[in-house]
């Protein structure tokens, strides 16, 4: 056979084993081996039936995704071809399971006439994640085989789920030795095809408003994506039509979902969240250092949130306030958290008892002399932290990590706080940073390279994404930010309501405009960071945040204090407040400003384009190291919609040209300090280029 299909016959069994490291995705050499091997086994009369399983750790991870947007191999059987070479089969044919059965890796076992899993293998239909459905006959097969109802929820859905939490119907079996007992089954059973086997559709069938009604429950949950709603399209068709005709229409959807932007984006996202743990900065060799202990300084909004992922991923933590009311105060709130967990069913009294013993609280520094790493979220003051890194130093062990938490300080000056620079990382936490899934890690000068790589390596323990980026004020992300709000308060004053601005970055995809997410941030944070940034960096450039900057002078701070940009009722409902109109109204006519309609598209562009503008010079400047970095930290970190892939991808699907083009259009119209193309975006732009091509050029 070829070096991805390996058989071995077994008491008269064939058994088939796909081994193409490291998941066995179905590439043109395993379905040209795999077709090939079908035919042999089924014309050898020593071969009574059939066994096909994976190599290592997965069964199938589905279609090779690295060959999607490509032209299809010529002569090589495709996936449904080799599905249909299964079912088809005179001998009994059975999967055995024994790892991830993924897309078309399920949609291969559901054409097998049996099934057999390992317990703790994972099975479903990811189509989705990915911006498609599935194409290979899963969305007809898998209703035939567990019903419609959970085989929407799978397939509409996305997630791979432990074969012994499995709708009935998907493994006929569990069984540690997967392959012993596919075998046994395959001798003792009859051949069976689902694609003949109607009898589960009959529920559905029956019940004729079922799947709108299945539709008006995802409005909230998939706003924007568009896959959801074709997966629902692509399951109803099996109630519709027959397997022939279902299968023909499933393919038709599946191309067109191909084809779409979506589907580009989430393939993007599917292998940056992979490659952005490989940083280009570290070797490859670089280990990282072992975290069994840590300890967090502060136990504040975000200290506490840190602390609590240690406590999440089974990591002991200790963390030190100021005194003992600090103190409990901060432990006070971390157990409200938890116990909100467990009210609302997420949680068990038992594991939340587990992870409150797993943190425990001290308000001496003599208490960090163990950890392997600390992690300091005090006020964001840089002598206040140069302070408190200079007294760890003392106690700290010889090799931990001290990290700091700081959203806008330079790491390099509080490193220089120590004498050991080099064990000095920033981790950059997001709010609340017990659920956000980013964790910004930022590299000093001086940082090691095995300071680094154990700094992405408390991302993977934590269940973050981590990104590592350089330093600079607001590093990768605020600093995008900065340039993205800027114009969203630009656009206040030129005539836009705050209401009509967060509601058209709404309609882009985010979950909620910049405003709102001030409000929820509270006003008096941001007014903080202005305030040192205005003594430390005085500009004469045009100032964006006069309205903000009144309404923090009111005490509008924001949801916290009922009002801020908008008005909040005791259930936290929103609604525009006049009075803001009139201050806005006033601040406009001080600056001599006569306000405008501006329409939605120029708030999205500004803003959008804004954004990418500064991300493009921080690529320039080095501080993100490539663009998938910068699509990363706004996805999982701002909420930049997943299915336009971040706003780097996104830009190269806008067009660079246009963007320009743009750029200088409202420069020279509306904003002439802060729209200044960026000289990497404005070269690849006059060049016809995309950050896609500079980024393999490099
Ligand atoms: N195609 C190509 N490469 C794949 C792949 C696939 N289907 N699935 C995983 N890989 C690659 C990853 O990119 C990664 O590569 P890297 O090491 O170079 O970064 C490597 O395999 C290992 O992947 P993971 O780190 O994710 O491995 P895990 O063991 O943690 O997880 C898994 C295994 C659960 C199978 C997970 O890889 C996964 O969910 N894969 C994607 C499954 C999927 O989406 N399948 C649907 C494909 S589309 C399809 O089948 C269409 C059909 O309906 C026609
Ligand atoms: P916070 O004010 O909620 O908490 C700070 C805590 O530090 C307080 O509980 C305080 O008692 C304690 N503290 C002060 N000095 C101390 C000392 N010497 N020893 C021990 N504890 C001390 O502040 P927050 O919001 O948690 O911010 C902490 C850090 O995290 C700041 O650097 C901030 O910039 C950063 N950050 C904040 C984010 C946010 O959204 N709040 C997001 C990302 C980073």
């Amino acid at each position: 056979m070829t070096d991805v299909i390996k058989t071995a016959d077994r008491d008269g069994v064939r058994v088939i084993t796909i081994d193409n490291a490291p998941v066995n995705a179905i590439s043109a050499a395993v379905r040209t081996g795999l077709q090939a091997a079908i035919k042999a086994a089924e014309a050898d009369p020593k071969v009574k039936a059939i066994v096909l399983t994976g190599a290592g750790r997965a069964f199938i991870a589905g279609a090779d995704i690295r060959e999607f947007g490509k032209p299809p191999a010529v002569g090589v059987p495709n996936l449904r071809e080799n599905i249909a070479a299964l079912e088809a089969c005179t001998k009994p044919v059975v999967a055995a399971i024994n790892g991830a059965a993924a897309g078309g890796g399920l949609e291969i076992a559901l054409g097998c006439h049996y099934r057999v899993a390992h317990p703790k293998a994972v099975l479903g239909l990811p189509e989705v994640n990915l911006g498609t459905i599935p194409g290979a006959t899963g969305t007809q097969r898998l209703p035939r085989a567990v019903g419609v109802e959970a085989a929407l929820e799978m397939i509409v859905n996305g997630v791979l789920i432990p074969a012994a939490k499995c709708p009935p119907g998907l493994a006929d079996e569990l069984a540690e030795d997967v392959v012993g007992k596919a075998v046994a089954l395959a001798l003792s059973k009859p051949v069976r095809r689902l694609s003949e086997d109607d009898s589960k559709l009959a529920a559905a069938k029956a019940k004729p408003g079922l799947f709108d009604e299945y539709r008006k429950g995802m409005a909230r949950r998939f706003r924007g994506f568009t896959a959801p709603y074709k997966c629902v399209e692509a399951v109803e068709l099996c109630v519709k039509y027959g397997y022939a005709e279902g299968i023909a229409k499933e393919r038709e959807i599946f191309l067109w979902c191909q084809e779409q932007p979506e589907a580009r984006g989430m393939r993007h996202v599917f292998f940056s969240e992979r490659e952005v743990a490989r940083v280009p900065s570290i070797p490859k060799e670089v280990k990282p250092r072992e975290i069994r202990s840590a300890g967090v300084i502060g136990c504040g909004t975000m200290g506490g949130g840190i602390a609590m992922n240690f406590a999440n991923a089974g990591i002991p933590v200790t963390v030190i306030e100021n005194d003992a009311a600090a103190l409990e105060k901060g432990l006070g709130l971390i157990r409200k958290n938890y116990a909100g967990t467990v009210e609302r069913g997420r949680m068990t009294q038992d594991a939340m008892d587990k992870r409150m013993a797993l943190i425990k609280g001290s308000t001496s520094y003599d208490d960090l002399k163990t950890p392997d790493i600390v992690i300091e979220a005090v006020f964001e003051n840089l002598d206040l932290k140069k302070q408190i890194f200079g007294r760890l130093d003392k106690v700290a062990k010889p090799g931990a990590v001290l990290a700091t938490n700081t959203s806008t300080l330079d790491v390099d000056a509080i490193a220089a706080a120590t004498s050991r620079p080099q064990d000095v990382v920033g981790t950059h936490f997001f709010s609340p940073a017990n659920v956000m899934k980013l964790l910004e890690n930022v590299r000093g000068a001086r940082t090691s390279d095995e300071t680094a790589q154990t700094a992405m390596e408390l991302a993977r323990r934590i269940n973050k994404v981590g990104v590592m980026v350089g330093v600079c004020d607001g590093f990768v992300g605020n600093r995008m930010l900065y340039a993205y709000s800027r114009q969203a308060s630009f656009l206040v004053e030129e005539g836009a309501a705050p209401e009509q601005v967060d509601k058209a970055i709404y309609d882009f995809g985010f979950p909620m405009g910049p405003f709102q997410m001030s409000d929820l941030a509270g006003l008096d944070v941001g007014y903080m960071v202005r305030k040192e940034r205005k003594e430390r960096a005085p500009t004469n450039l045009r100032y964006a945040n006069t309205v903000a900057d009144r309404l923090y002078e009111m005490g509008r701070y924001g949801q916290k204090t009922g009002k801020g940009w908008y008005l909040y009722d005791a259930q936290r409902n929103r609604s525009a407040d006049p009075a803001v109109a009139a201050l806005i109204e006033q601040v406009a006519k001080e600056q001599g400003r006569a306000r405008r309609a501006i329409a939605n598209d120029e708030i999205v562009e500004r803003c959008m384009y804004a954004l990418v503008n500064e991300g493009a010079q921080l690529l320039d400047e080095g501080i993100a190291a490539r663009p998938l970095d910068i699509d990363m930290i706004w996805i999982f970190g701002y909420g930049f919609p997943r299915y336009r892939g971040g706003p780097i991808f996104w830009a190269d699907e806008v067009g660079l040209p246009r963007i320009l083009d743009r750029l200088n259009h409202y420069r020279q119209h509306h904003d002439r300090d802060w729209l200044e193309p960026a000289p990497l975006l404005a070269r690849l732009a006059r060049e016809g280029r995309t950050f896609k091509s500079w980024t393999a050029e490099r």
